[in-house]
Order: structure tokens, then C-alpha cells, then sequence
């Protein structure tokens, strides 16, 4: 049954919106954000900071948005001389003991209480200069959370979370009135998989990533949204970068993946992208020589598809379940007509559920496209797949840093390091990481979800769906045996629609229609 919708204005914008909707929510359906410091939509309401106050008609006096419901025919005003006066009498309050730390501060740029004060607070305080603000000292709360108590507004959002997402209450209010601050357990520490989201859900710079500390001020960063390749969960994040490198991860809000959090471990992984000993230039080995030259792709793929042509019987493909699902299919068009197998492997690690979210958790498989590489065919039986490799005419490697694979044929090596049995390649073609390309995963229940460009690759690597699809063109469309079709493919969008042309469990999904949040595969079952 659809939700009875109650109808109300704001600001003088009508809007209509499901019974039980907060005030605040409605309130940013008619594009109103209306200042708070408490409320977060992935927390209980506390209704504590009095940052929301808005003027509601009827109402006797000022409400707080944040936890009042909508009801037919209200009216509410957040701009009434009431309402900014109520709410900059709190912003005075919060300001009272704030220390002015804004040059040194890690959130400046990105600091809550920074951008209401701009917008909301009075221009000058009434405070003496000479008054002694309140001081203690910063306290380490765990492996990557420092807490700096004299910027802490006492919003408790961090409070909320350990006990009622994390389950793991180890965060209170100690002290009352001027004097309370953000207290930790005598024996608990902030160590639990998933506490790193308290950092992002301050608001002001009193908790810090020391990950992050110092590292770049908030306007120095570039933005990309990604997915996170640490587990299979394909939780959505934000890759910022600052000059090229990667400097911070962060939780993009997807309410069917990860809510609003990522565990610390996703956190956590993303240095080897920043790696510096990267492949620069495709590499071959000319004429039965024993060295490894550095040439030009148009070499690299001429090289390459001779070796595709002149095979026969078994080729096999092993692949990394890191990367995109374009690019394996591309790596699986490649040996069309010859007698093909594919297999990748998964490292495997403790799992970790965030137990107040339903369905999230760090999962056990490490790898983002484990069931993209199987909707694609490919197994997961990778010990037959190295002794396949053995006898096989042909043997591709994406990807895998850690080959251990010896091969009567020809190996080809593509991947963005050189591991040192890839020296015994006929050729090693270099290819972007996930920050550096575009492309797509599947996660664990089906969803396919892009991934955007970040940073730039070094030298001449490539995306790797495009080298595997210059390559499928190069032998005329179809690969070892030939056949097939398309001809080139110039973007990230058009290998997608290859994709979703040929196999069925992709069938009918497009870049646009995929967007920010994803969709769930057609031919893939998704649990409630
Ligand atoms: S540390 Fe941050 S999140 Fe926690 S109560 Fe203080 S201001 Fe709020
Ligand atoms: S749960 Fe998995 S996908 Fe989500 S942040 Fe952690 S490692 Fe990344
Ligand atoms: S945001 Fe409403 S009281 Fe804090």
C-alpha cells in the first residue's frame, strides 16, 4: 500500500511527504537545509542541540525540526526573525568555549559549525577577550581516532553510534553542563572494525583520522565517487585525492549497500594505489630474445595477436576478482573459438558485521567482483586453472601480482606491477588501477555499481577494458578464433553496453541508468 502522504509548506514551497516524516527531512524536499548539529539520518534522534529551531504557525513557541513530524496543513518558517534568532542564541552557546583553531583544524573547510556561524551566527562575540576559554587535553581513543575535547560541541552523534549501530557502547557524556565532555570507557578502546565512522559523522574537528591528520586542507581535494574493493560488501565511497594521490576514503551514502558508514578496513585500503613502481610502457620480447623492450601499443598489440592467432587448443585466463567487470569480459572475448577456461582467486579474511545495519558487514571474500567474474563464466576453481595453464597454447594474466603459473605457451601479463615470474612474459601490458579508470563491480548480492576516475594513470597505461577490447578489434573482432564483431570501443560506457548486449545477466542496464547508486543485476536474485 503506497504511504499516506501529508501535505504542509516550507518556506512558502508546498511539499508532500510521507505521514511520520521529520520536519527536517521534509524540509530539504522543498530545498531547505535547515541547521543542525545532532541529527543524522542514520541515528536515533536525540533532539539535543537546538541547532534545528524553526518557527511552526500555531506552534506557541520555536520547535525543533528534527523531531517533530509533519502533519496536514502545517506551516513552518525557518527564516522568521524567531526562528535566526533562536538558532543564533545556540550557535553563541556552542562558541562560548570553542577555541578559534579553524588554521590548524583538520574539518576547517568541512567543519559544520564553521559553515552555520558564516551563514547564522552573530558577527562578533560579547565575550570579554579576556575570558579564560575551557581547556583539556587531546586523548587518544584508539588506532586512528584522536579526540580534541575544547572543539567538541557535545552533539553525541558519536555516542549514538558505537551503542546503537556499532553495538559496542564504549563512548558517553562524562561530567554535566560546562564542564561535560566525550568520555571512553576506562578499559574500551575505539577499536572496533567499524569505528572509523565516527571521524565522518563529527561534525566539528574534535574527533580526527590521525590517518588523515595534516595531510591536506579540505578545498586542496579532489572528489571522485568509487566503490570500495575491500570486500565484496561494494560499499559506496568517495576516493579523494589531492595532486594526483590518494589521500582519504570516505562513506558515499547508498541505503541499499552501506547506509551511510564504511568499516576501517575498506577505510584503510587504498596506499597501493599511490603505488610508485608501476608500469609505464607496454613491454615485449622481440624475435625469441630473452629481454623485455619497452615499445608502443600499436607493437604491443600486433605482437600480442599474432600469438592469439597462431594458437590453438586450450587457452586459459587468470584473472583478478579486482578487476572490472568491462574488462574481464573484454579478457574473455579475446580467446573466442578457442577452447577457453577462466578462473580467479579470492583471498579470504575474518568477516565483520556492523550488527545494527541489516545486511552489511566486512565479509569474509576481499575481493569487489568476485560475482561479476562469475556472471562473466569464469571460476572459481583456480588451482585447475594454473595446471590447465601448463599445457595450455595460450595463458593471459590480469592483474595478479602474486602469479605462480608456468606454461608450455605463451603467457601474456597484464597488470599495473611487474612481479618478477612476469619477466618470462611474451608481453606485459600496463593497465590503470581503480582510481584511475572507470568501470563497474557486482557485489556479493547482485548489484552493479560504476566506479569513476579519480587520478590519472602513469605513463601509457591504460584502462584494462580497453586494452583487451584494441585487442579483440585488432584480431577482428572476435578473439583467438576469430568471429564476433563491434569494432573499437572509446569509453567505459560503450564496453558496459557491449557487455550488456551479449550476456544475459546484464541485459537491459546502462551507465545512465546504473548512475550513482547502482542497480541490481536482472538475472541476479537480491535478498530482501
Ligand atoms: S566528539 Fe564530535 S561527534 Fe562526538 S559529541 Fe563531540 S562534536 Fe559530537
Ligand atoms: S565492508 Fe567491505 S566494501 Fe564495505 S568498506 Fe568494508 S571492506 Fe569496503
Ligand atoms: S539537530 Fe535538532 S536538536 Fe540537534
Amino acid at each position: 500500500m503506497p504511504d499516506e502522504l501529508v501535505t504542509l509548506t516550507i518556506d512558502g514551497v508546498p511539499v508532500s511527504v510521507p505521514k511520520g516524516t521529520l520536519v527536517i527531512e521534509a524540509a530539504k524536499q522543498a530545498g531547505v537545509l535547515v541547521p543542525h548539529y545532532c541529527y543524522h539520518p542514520g541515528l536515533p534522534v536525540a533532539g539535543l542541540c537546538r541547532m534545528c529551531l524553526v518557527d511552526i504557525e500555531k506552534a506557541p513557541k520555536l520547535q525543533i525540526a528534527c523531531a517533530t513530524q509533519v502533519a496536514e496543513g502545517m506551516v513552518v518558517r525557518t527564516q522568521s526573525p524567531q526562528a535566526k534568532s533562536g538558532r543564533m542564541g545556540v550557535l553563541e552557546l556552542l562558541l562560548i568555549n570553542h577555541p578559534l583553531d579553524c588554521p590548524i583544524c583538520d574539518q576547517a573547510g568541512e567543519c559544520e559549525l564553521q559553515d552555520f556561524t558564516f551563514q547564522e551566527g552573530r558577527p562578533a562575540t560579547r565575550y570579554s577577550p579576556d575570558y579564560a576559554k575551557r581547556f583539556n587535553p587531546v586523548e587518544d581513543f584508539g588506532p586512528d581516532v584522536l579526540y580534541v575535547p575544547n572543539r567538541c560541541i557535545l552533539c553525541t552523534r558519536c555516542v549514538r553510534f558505537m551503542e546503537d549501530v556499532a553495538k559496542e557502547p564504549v563512548l558517553n557524556v562524562s561530567e554535566r553542563g560546562d564542564r561535560a565532555y566525550i568520555g571512553i570507557h576506562s578499559e574500551g578502546r575505539l577499536d572496533h572494525p567499524w569505528a572509523g565512522n565516527v571521524v565522518d559523522l563529527c561534525p566539528v574537528g574534535s574527533l580526527l583520522s590521525k590517518d588523515f591528520l595534516h595531510k591536506a586542507r579540505a578545498w586542496e581535494l579532489d572528489k571522485a565517487a568509487s566503490i570500495c574493493t575491500g570486500c565484496s560488501q561494494g560499499c559506496n565511497v568517495t576516493l579523494d585525492t589531492r595532486e594526483n594521490v590518494v589521500v582519504r576514503v570516505r562513506p558515499r551514502p547508498n541505503l541499499e549497500v552501506n547506509r551511510y558508514f564504511i568499516c576501517d578496513h575498506g577505510r584503510m585500503n587504498y596506499r597501493w594505489m599511490n603505488r610508485g613502481d608501476r608500469i609505464e610502457a607496454p613491454l615485449v620480447r622481440r624475435g625469441g630474445g630473452s629481454e623485455l623492450h619497452a615499445t608502443d601499443w600499436d607493437e604491443a598489440f600486433d605482437v600480442v595477436a599474432s600469438r592469439l592467432r597462431g594458437a590453438g587448443g586450450k587457452a586459459v585466463a587468470l584473472v583478478s576478482p579486482k578487476a572490472s567487470t568491462e574488462a574481464l569480459y573484454f579478457a574473455r572475448e579475446l580467446f573466442r573459438g578457442l577452447e577457453w577456461s577462466g578462473a580467479f582467486q579470492v583471498v579470504m579474511g575474518e568477516e565483520a558485521p556492523l550488527a545494527g545495519v541489516p545486511n552489511l558487514a566486512l565479509r569474509a571474500e576481499r575481493a569487489p567482483n568476485g560475482r561479476g567474474a562469475e556472471l562473466l563464466g569464469y571460476s572459481r576453481d583456480y588451482a585447475a586453472a594454473v595446471a590447465a595453464a601448463e599445457t595450455a597454447s595460450v595463458v593471459l594474466v590480469l592483474d595478479e601480482p602474486d602469479i605462480a603459473v608456468r606454461t608450455a605457451g605463451a603467457l601474456i601479463y597484464v597488470g599495473t606491477v611487474l612481479p618478477e615470474r612476469a619477466r618470462d612474459a611474451q608481453a606485459v601490458l600496463p593497465i590503470a588501477n581503480v582510481a584511475e579508470e572507470e568501470g563497474t563491480f557486482v557485489n556479493r548480492d547482485g548489484r552493479v555499481q560504476r566506479y569513476f576516475q579519480a587520478k590519472s594513470a602513469p605513463g601509457m597505461a591504460r584502462p584494462a577494458w580497453w586494452v583487451f577490447s584494441e585487442l579483440v578489434a585488432t584480431l577482428g573482432g572476435g578473439g583467438g578464433g576469430g568471429g564476433g564483431g563491434g569494432g573499437h570501443v572509446g569509453t567505459a560506457a560503450e564496453a558496459f553496453d557491449r557487455l550488456a548486449a551479449s550476456v544475459e545477466a546484464f541485459r537491459g542496464l546502462s551507465y545512465p541508468q546504473l548512475g550513482f547508486a547502482g542497480a541490481a543485476a536482472p538475472a541476479v536474485a537480491v535478498p530482501a
